[in-house]
């Protein structure tokens, strides 16, 4: 699972049982849109990552210093 296709829900609701990369909050703020079934017309912001991935790329540029 990349991630590459994460955004945010601005507006409306997916399904995504399959998305095991995040956790149950973030299923319900965040959609990995190559898996995720719309269940309504959606506004979605394209790039958004949950916390819990950001953490892990703030994580990783702190290392690389
Ligand atoms: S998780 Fe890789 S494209 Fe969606």
């Amino acid at each position: 699972m990349c991630l590459a296709c994460s955004a945010e829900i601005l507006e409306g609701e997916v399904v995504q049982p399959a998305a095991h990369a995040l956790t149950e909050a973030e299923g319900e703020r965040y959609a990995l849109t190559c898996m995720a079934r719309p269940q309504s017309d959606l506004v979605l912001d394209r790039g958004s990552y949950p916390p819990s991935i950001d953490g892990d790329a703030e994580a990783d540029a702190v290392a690389d210093d």
